[in-house]
């Protein structure tokens, strides 16, 4: 039996496309076929949230996907929240305030705060701690992480009322 499908997806805004097994996951189908390696893989189980990218706007945590479910989606990574030789806010903000130690649980936590904040520009307190204790992070002890969302947050604000007012 063939187990093997063309696939298609954009990804940061790219089209990549590959036959592979149907039992490829989401994460190796970025991370082998696409060449994308900012998107790490912890558990793969669906639990530790280092594989979270966005799929059709959505953060899914992409061990426990089948690629062949993104078939024709648009998926966001790591890779492109910055297209640019600039920083995204949230990468800026990780960076000042200290919310990366070894990196490993970073590319997961920057894209479910980066769904948040599209979601809800202004979350509360309890809505940032409910995203962030969906990853798992072993070295910061999360008070930075928490730093840098709300830095963050404040600089995607600033950076939104200045291109409103041209
Ligand atoms: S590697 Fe996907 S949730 Fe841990
Ligand atoms: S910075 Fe090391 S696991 Fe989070």
């Amino acid at each position: 039996m063939d187990t093997t499908r063309k696939i298609q997806m954009n990804v940061n805004g790219t089209s990549y496309s590959d036959e592979i097994d149907v039992r490829t996951t989401l994460v190796d189908f970025l991370r082998v076929n696409c060449g994308l390696t900012g998107t790490h893989v912890g558990c793969e189980h669906g639990v530790c949230g280092a594989c979270t990218i966005l799929w059709n706007g959505n953060a899914v945590r992409s061990c426990i996907m089948l690629a062949v479910q993104a078939d024709g989606s648009e998926i966001s990574t790591v890779e492109g929240l910055a297209p640019g030789s600039e920083l995204h806010p949230i990468q800026q903000a990780f960076m000042e305030e200290h919310g990366l130690q070894c990196g490993f649980c970073t590319p997961g936590f920057m894209m479910s705060i980066y769904e948040m904040i599209s979601r809800n520009p202004d979350p509360s307190d309890e809505e940032i701690k409910d995203v962030l204790g969906g990853q798992i992070c072993r070295c910061t002890g999360y008070q930075t992480i928490f730093k840098a969302v709300r830095s963050a947050i404040d600089k995607m604000a600033a950076a939104n009322k200045s291109a409103a007012q041209g």
